[in-house]
């Protein structure tokens, strides 16, 4: 991609046409070729018939970011119904189908990185969402996929789990943002701030082991501070009684 970023993308939802089903194909196998043994599991290795499958599902939307004629970005939302079996089924159970969207994972053409792809894909699906309604958009990130859920984490998505994903046991973290809401003000809670370090991919054991006990302390990961390159976490009562605070704050006069 030119380096002035003048470039001009199309966004498109992909349909069950052979053109559009092969171009997914040859931009997954391109992003699976880029990546090294031990990030394989960063992304579901779709077959064709899983590809299909999305394409002709009526709650699922695939889309893809065109330069010109060749596809640079897909991504797929899905927005179950009530009486569907959802993805991540672990998740956020507190929630009925119909309140949340599924974002799945994001691939970004390695010629096409670092220009805020991954962020427009978000934001793309959180219109779609709400558009339908949604009030909570959820996602799974391999914890070693630090350029994916950090960039989630900046977009306003927060750690509301960490743990192992039930199917093949790999280490992996839960994001969600209320689509509905504002970010809530966490200005009077104590934060607790999760340095990164400079070799992330060489501190992800010491850093998922640090993330497991923050969660099972009540603890979510809320931004990322990128100059000192730390998560921020807040203990999710703090992150309540701030909201609750902030909701008398609005409503003092108006009650008897
Ligand atoms: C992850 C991926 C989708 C990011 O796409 P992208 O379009 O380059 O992302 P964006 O340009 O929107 O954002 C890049 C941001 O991620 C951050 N980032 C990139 N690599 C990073 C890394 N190794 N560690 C930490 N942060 C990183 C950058 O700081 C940048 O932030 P900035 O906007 O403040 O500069 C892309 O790298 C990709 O396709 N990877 C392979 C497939 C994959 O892993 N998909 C996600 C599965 S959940």
């Amino acid at each position: 991609m030119p380096a002035d970023k003048t470039i001009e993308l199309t966004l498109k939802k992909l349909e069950m046409t052979a053109e559009d089903l092969k171009a997914l194909i040859d931009l997954q196998g391109k992003i699976i070729a880029g990546f090294k043994p031990d990030e394989q599991h960063f992304i579901l290795h779709r077959t064709i018939d899983d590809f299909s499958n999305a394409l002709k599902s009526d709650h699922m939307y695939v889309f893809g970011l065109y330069d010109k004629d060749r596809l640079v970005s897909q991504s797929i939302l899905s927005l179950p119904g009530d009486n569907d079996r959802r993805d991540l089924e672990e998740f956020a159970g507190e929630y009925k189908n119909s309140e949340l969207a599924v974002f799945k994972a994001v691939l970004v053409d390695p010629e096409y990185r670092g220009h805020g792809l991954m962020k427009r894909m978000l934001k793309i699906r959180e219109q779609v969402a709400l558009d339908h309604g949604r009030k909570i958009a959820i996602t799974q990130i391999a914890a070693d996929n630090p350029a994916s859920w950090v960039n989630a984490i900046q977009y306003g998505m927060q750690i509301a789990k960490v743990g192992f994903d039930p199917e093949d046991n790999a280490e992996v973290i839960y994001l969600k943002k209320d689509l509905q809401q504002p970010a809530p003000d966490f200005s009077s809670a104590k934060a607790y701030h999760l340095a990164l370090g400079s070799d992330v991919h060489r501190n992800m054991p010491a850093l998922f082991n640090k993330m497991i006990k923050l969660f099972e302390a009540g603890f979510i990961g809320t931004a990322w501070d990128k100059e000192n390159n730390h998560i921020i976490w807040y203990k999710k009562e703090d992150i309540l009684s701030n909201q609750i605070k902030k909701h008398i704050l609005a409503n003092k006069g108006h009650v008897a």
